[in-house]
């Protein structure tokens, strides 16, 4: 049985937060390490040899995992039977003239609606929509670790930013779910369903090279994976080997968990890299707005050498546009070891060493 603890304080920003404590308390995080055969083929482009074949007959190839994928769950509970938790804890995590509220939230799980690091949960909002019938469910990533924010495995955490545009007739519209998320009070129902995804799980090896590029409320996945990494002790899970994380915000007001981040920066500083991109504020050195790939640029060289290694694995979570913008970056990298960079990303992503989610 494996056994964790937590030893973080909850530090949310920019708005005050309850002031909870997580407590030390069992989970079981069950944790497979299996390794692969590597070859090195075309400069630096790796491939796993998972296994060689001989016989006639076609034969079953084992997939060797690299992320934590072993007794993953999904799916427990479905739309027409979702699982009733309710709110415990809604504080905005955004200052107030930050464009736009974010909110972290925890739910109540009693355990019943297990998940890993990076999965998603649906929310069914309250209410009916257009055509009268129950609203359809929204999928928000997960922001707390498997043991959850109160280190005991009953509860789950998210991170919402509340929709609201003006739409071309120029009313002001908000957003179904995430207003409904945004509203809730402690002691309020939530019907969650789910867990679900694959994509953004945490990979197995404790010393490998994990590098997270979020934008805005894409850091949900990522303050799991690094609270599991910074903030909790597991009997089978130390890690030690390089997270860094790179933030893209519009302004300093908007910065998600800068405080625990910081936290995690003094209690692990070989171990963890943390970089912010505040696109309203910053700029580069030729004046061009500062995007979480304009940050990237500033250390082009040695995340292209990070790429190379086997072990390391890049995370994307946001903004769907956030992904052009590091292909350019990568694009441009790898033309210049002769590399091409479609092909070159399909391998990683083929090797789980490439993970996007975005929207
Ligand atoms: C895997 C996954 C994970 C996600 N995780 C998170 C998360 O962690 N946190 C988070 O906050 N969100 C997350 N989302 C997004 C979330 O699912 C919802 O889409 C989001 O909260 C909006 O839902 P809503 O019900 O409030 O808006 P809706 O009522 O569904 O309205 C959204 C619709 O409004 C329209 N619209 C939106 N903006 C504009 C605009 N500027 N102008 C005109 N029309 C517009 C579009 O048609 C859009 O489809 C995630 C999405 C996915 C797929
Ligand atoms: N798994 C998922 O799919 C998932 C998980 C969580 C969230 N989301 C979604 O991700 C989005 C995050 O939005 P948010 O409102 O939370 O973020 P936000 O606070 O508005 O921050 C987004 C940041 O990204 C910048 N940005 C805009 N266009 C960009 C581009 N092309 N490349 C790089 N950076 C860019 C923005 O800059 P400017 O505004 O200054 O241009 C801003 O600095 C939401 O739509 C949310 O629903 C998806």
């Amino acid at each position: 049985m494996a056994c964790a603890t937590v030893t973080a304080t909850f530090a949310l920003s920019a708005s005050k937060p309850s002031p909870h404590v997580p407590s030390a308390r069992p989970s079981s995080l069950p944790c497979e390490r299996t390794p692969s055969h590597k070859v090195k083929i075309k400069r630096n482009l790796l491939l796993s040899i998972r296994s060689q074949i001989t016989t006639e007959a076609p034969v079953a190839v084992e997939k060797v995992p690299k992320k934590n994928e072993e007794g993953v769950i999904t799916n427990k509970f479905k739309p027409k039977t979702p699982y009733i938790g309710r709110c415990l804890l809604n504080t905005k995590i955004t200052g107030d003239d930050a464009p736009g509220e974010t909110w972290h939230m925890v739910f109540s799980t009693e355990g019943e609606l297990p998940y890993r690091e990076g999965q998603s949960v649906g929310v069914i909002a309250d209410g009916v929509d257009q055509n009268g019938k129950p609203h359809k469910l929204r999928l928000y990533s997960i922001a707390s670790s498997a043991i959850g924010d109160f280190g005991d495995s009953k509860t789950v955490s998210l991170c919402v930013k509340r929709l609201v545009y003006t739409n071309d007739q120029g009313e002001i519209v908000k957003g179904v779910c995430s207003n409904y998320l945004c509203d809730l009070k402690p002691g309020n129902e939530v019907k969650l369903t789910g867990p679900v995804g694959k994509e953004m799980l945490m990979p197995v090896d404790p010393n490998a090279t994990v590098i997270m590029l979020a934008t805005g409320t894409g850091i949900a996945p990522f303050r799991g994976f690094l609270w599991k990494m910074f903030f909790e002790k597991h009997e089978d899970y130390k890690f030690n080997g390089l997270a860094w994380l790179f933030l893209g915000v519009p302004t300093s007001s908007s910065l998600l968990y800068k405080e625990e981040f910081e936290k995690m920066k003094e209690k692990a500083p070989n171990n963890f890299r943390l970089d912010f991109a505040v696109s309203r504020e910053q700029t580069n050195k030729k004046g061009e707005k500062m995007y979480i790939q304009t940050r990237m640029a500033e250390y082009a060289e040695e995340l292209w050498e990070l790429l190379k290694k086997d072990n390391t694995f890049v995370y994307m979570c946001g903004l769907k546009g956030m992904e052009q913008g590091i292909d350019e970056i990568m694009g441009t990298l790898a033309a210049k070891e002769g590399i091409e960079w479609t092909e070159y990303k399909r391998q990683l992503k083929r090797q789980e060493q490439w993970n996007v989610e975005v929207y």
